[in-house]
């Protein structure tokens, strides 16, 4: 079984009997957040790219001793920044993790730092774990390669909604179209004023186009 815990914008605590994953773990400054950084306890974390929404508290957990994965970029600022234990990587690329793999994806949007440094490329990330594939799009518009990771064969998408910088909820339901996946978890959205949506109502023209619709609460978890 794999369990995720929504933390909040686009933040998970990915967790099976073998390995916890964190991604794009937005904690500090959420108006939105439930979850304490110092109980987050983590043996990776995934960044999908630089922005203060994605990359938020990543520093904290690498000193609580997670190993950052993400771009080339990222991994050698978190390692500038004092992580300890990197991996630099990019899109196409795939890492063994115990119990499964992930597989970076492409994402359509920019990917700075807070302070102006370059990220990279965003990303988003392809995850199998205890035989379940998990797509995480990080934020992006809406792109027709998305039919390429739907042949994967996804188990849960985990999509922005949010709209002015991603994808809103029409572009989602779109993306549902080609990525085929059996639920939906939107994320992205409600965070600041710019993106506030219903998530209850995306799940709901969700699951009449036949994906099962999941709007999570910060705090909430699904098991898969
Ligand atoms: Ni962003
Ligand atoms: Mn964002």
């Amino acid at each position: 079984m794999v369990t995720l815990r929504f933390l909040g914008q686009s933040g998970f605590l990915i967790s099976t009997p073998e390995v916890k994953l964190v991604i794009d773990p937005f904690i500090t400054g959420n108006p939105l957040a439930k979850q304490s950084v110092a109980d987050l306890q983590a043996d990776f974390v995934l960044v999908t790219h630089a922005h203060g929404d994605h990359w938020g508290d990543t520093l904290s957990l690498a000193k609580q001793g997670a190993t950052v994965v993400s771009t080339f970029e990222i991994a050698g600022y978190a390692k500038a920044q004092g992580a300890a234990k990197v991996i630099g990587m990019n899109i196409g690329g795939r890492l063994g993790l115990p119990g499964g793999w992930l597989k970076w994806t492409p994402a359509w949007h920019s990917s700075s730092f807070p302070d102006g440094s370059y990220g990279g490329m965003p990303m988003g990330v392809v995850l199998e774990l205890a035989n379940k594939r998990i797509y995480h799009s990080g934020d992006t518009a809406l792109f027709s390669d998305m039919t390429l990771i739907g042949d994967m064969g996804l188990d849960l998408a985990i999509l922005p909604i949010g709209d002015h910088f991603t994808m809103g909820p029409e572009d989602a339901l779109g993306a549902l179209e080609l990525l085929n996946p059996k639920i939906v978890v939107p994320v992205h959205y409600n965070t600041f004023p710019p993106i506030q949506q219903d998530g209850q109502a995306f799940a709901e023209q969700a699951s009449l186009i036949g994906v099962r619709g999941v709007a999570l609460e910060p705090g909430e978890e699904l098991s898969l």
